[in-house]
């Protein structure tokens, strides 16, 4: 990748993934991109992020189209997980009087990261960056996703710099969100929501709010297209997801099937959902990454789990996923447990108390075929 001119003295220097197909055990079967930005006010040369250590050559060589490495003067640390730090050691060894800008919680996790123990300067909410045209304002937004998470405003330029809010694993050919479409861009942002924002509605919702009054012409996260076109509807979704606002409508089934009696169970419920009206999504988790299914549980009301007895226990891949999910903690959704069995049955009772300790209203069915 090269730079990118997305303004006039702004570019986009970060990274592309393609290859990558599993990013922290989340499917990313269209790869990644870790965006990163860099900022020219007059002589002072303003760096947002940076990217996993091992694109740090093509960071640098994408910084260097534009200005030496060495000439950067400030760095702002949006988040310090190591796709967006990973480079963190090697620019402060080119760039050892890098001024640094980031939360209390970032500069403990560079610390712990990267044993590092210099100065930096500690940002809240509300504080400014003046680097002469420019006025840069810090908007923490912990546990969007991470304690140390912040977002920077450049109001000058309308562009909020939103490091992992509003970011989508894809690696596309495109830069920006009219280019992608919007149904792509939404089915990305969803599956990224699921995997990464599901657990913190709450957070999410302050961070809009506290984002309500920017103007904003163009988001520039820190994976996946930039956004001008579609960044209302962009905000509409994550204010309805952040609600656990749910589809009355939509039934998500997710199985795996040890002999087919499983499977059967299946199709003979999706076949009535179907008959009601239901719009039912199907996952077979032989087939699908445990994480696939994540941006379908974002917005459906009725989940049910299928997982043939194995053993006397559900079957791993349905054990992964339930694992998976119980972590992404969805909240206020109706479950079903069912599976068959052919001696005791234990994986529907397993599902069903998964899905209790959910919150969920949950109905177990068992069915006895010696199919499994
Ligand atoms: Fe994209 Fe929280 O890292």
């Amino acid at each position: 990748m090269s730079a990118i001119k997305i303004r006039d003295n702004i570019y986009a220097v970060g990274a592309r993934d393609p290859e990558v197909r599993i990013f922290h055990g989340y499917a990313t079967p269209f790869g990644a991109t870790y965006n990163c930005y860099l900022i020219l006010d007059g002589d002072k040369k303003i760096l947002v992020d940076n990217v996993k250590t091992a694109f740090t050559e093509e960071f640098f060589s994408n910084i260097e189209e534009i200005c030496p490495v060495e000439s950067l003067d400030i760095l702002i640390q949006n988040h310090i997980e190591p796709d967006h730090s990973g480079s963190f050691p090697a620019l402060l060894e080119r760039c050892p009087n890098l001024e640094i800008y980031c939360t209390a919680g970032a500069q403990k996790g560079l610390k712990a990261y990267y044993g590092w123990e210099g100065a930096c300067h500690v940002v809240k909410m509300g504080d400014t960056l003046d680097t002469g045209k420019y006025h840069f304002q810090f908007i923490p937004a912990p546990m969007v996703h991470w304690p140390d998470s912040m977002l920077t405003y450049l109001p000058e330029e309308k562009i909020l710099f939103s490091n992992d809010a509003f970011g989508q694993h894809i690696c596309a050919s495109v830069l920006y969100d009219d280019e992608l479409g919007e149904e792509r861009l939404m089915e990305r942002a969803q599956d990224y929501y699921g995997n990464i924002v599901l657990p913190f509605g709450m957070q999410v919702t302050n961070l809009l709010k506290a984002a309500a009054g920017l103007d904003i012409e163009l988001v520039c996260p820190s994976h996946g297209v930039l956004l001008r076109t579609y960044i209302g509807k962009m905000v509409e979704s994550y204010t309805k997801w952040a609600k656990n606002e749910t589809d009355p409508n939509k039934v998500v089934m997710v199985y795996d099937s040890m002999w087919g009696s499983t499977e059967e169970m299946t199709r003979k419920i999706c076949a009535e959902f179907e008959a009601e009206g239901k719009q039912v999504h199907v996952h077979c988790l032989r087939d699908e990454h445990y994480s696939a299914v994540m941006g379908d549980i974002v917005d459906a009301h009725t989940i049910c789990i299928g997982a043939s007895t194995l053993n006397n226990t559900m079957m791993p891949t349905v054990a992964a996923f339930l694992t998976y999910m119980k972590g992404l903690k969805p909240k206020g959704r109706v479950g079903l447990a069912y599976g068959s069995y052919g001696w005791s049955g234990e994986a529907t009772k397993e599902v069903a108390a998964v899905l209790e300790g959910l919150g969920w209203e949950v109905l177990p069915i068992r069915k006895q075929l010696y199919r499994g």
